[in-house]
């Protein structure tokens, strides 16, 4: 039986409603968006910040009660040293102004990815953030840094082994609950919206495992540039989705019910 408070997609389908539970986005573009200006790339990450302030204020009016921000992949580290330690200080000072700010809006913050790369000082901040911010329920705010989804589908396996040693007999009695368990992002439901800003439509590494049956969303829109009026935009388009989860349309629109096959309960279409 499991213990995660939400199965995974392809164990139970989820409840699907007009707001959609998780979005996650990645938030690309700032770079162009500086280059455009003819400012430096580190002027777009700035102004990339404010798109985020604005955003996590958007999620908490909409009632969207988990908001996945990609922030720093585990492949950023490529980049020249001075945009990475530029990108680490902007974290840093983030993390400084804004967690009393996300505290009093009723934000729990979390911070997901090998937290290990980081210096101790920028540790002890994402640590302190988490724990002020623990109790807060409005909307949990996850913060991928130094993230990759295979880095995390890895890191679960390990830690799923370690879990059931009885696995080390038979490993191919692994299953997917056991190891979803011990992803990075296990308290939260699969993403129902995935929005990736800045025109490139790819997934760069985010969250390969969790976005199996996410509603995937391509804009234009630099990062900074992002607005409320573009998230609306995302979410008509996910409200006009049909979200089969592998059955038939006429299973759908029959809200036929389906066989959980993982505890033996019914699931409602
Ligand atoms: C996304 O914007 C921010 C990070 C990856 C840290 P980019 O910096 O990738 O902006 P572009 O894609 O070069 O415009
Ligand atoms: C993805 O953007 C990572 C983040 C937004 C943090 P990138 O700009 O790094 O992705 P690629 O390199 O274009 O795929
Ligand atoms: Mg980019």
């Amino acid at each position: 039986m499991t213990q995660l408070p939400h199965p995974p997609a392809t164990i139970a389908v989820p409840p699907v409603s007009d707001v959609p539970r998780h979005v996650a986005i990645i938030m690309d573009g700032n770079g162009r968006w500086a280059k455009r200006r003819l400012l430096p790339r580190f002027a777009g990450h700035k102004r990339g910040v404010d798109a985020v302030r604005t955003t996590v204020r958007a999620c908490v009016r909409r009632g969207i009660p988990f908001l996945t921000l990609f922030a720093f992949s585990s492949e950023n580290w490529r980049r020249p040293a001075e945009e990475v330690s530029l990108l680490m200080k902007l974290f840093r000072t983030v993390l400084e102004r804004d967690v009393d700010s996300l505290h009093t809006e009723g934000v729990c913050l979390k911070v997901v990815g090998d937290l290990s790369a980081f210096d101790d000082h920028l540790r002890l901040l994402i640590e302190r953030s988490m724990e002020k911010t623990a109790g807060n329920t409005r909307l949990t705010l996850t913060i991928a840094a130094n993230y990759g989804g295979r880095w995390d589908i890895l890191q679960a396996v390990s830690a799923a082994f370690l879990a059931n040693p009885e696995l080390r007999d038979d490993p191919s009695r692994l299953t997917e609950v056991q190891l979803a368990q011990h992803l990075s992002m296990a308290y939260a439901p699969e993403p129902d919206l995935f929005i990736r800003t800045g025109g490139e439509q790819r997934i760069s590494n985010f969250l390969l495992w969790q976005l199996a049956y996410t509603e995937l969303y391509f804009v234009d829109t630099f990062w900074p540039d992002f607005s409320p009026q573009v998230l609306d935009r995302a979410i008509e388009s996910y409200c006009n989705r049909e979200r089969r989860f592998g059955r038939t349309s006429e299973q759908v629109e029959q809200g036929q019910v389906i066989p959980d096959y993982l505890s033996g309960a019914k699931t409602e279409c």
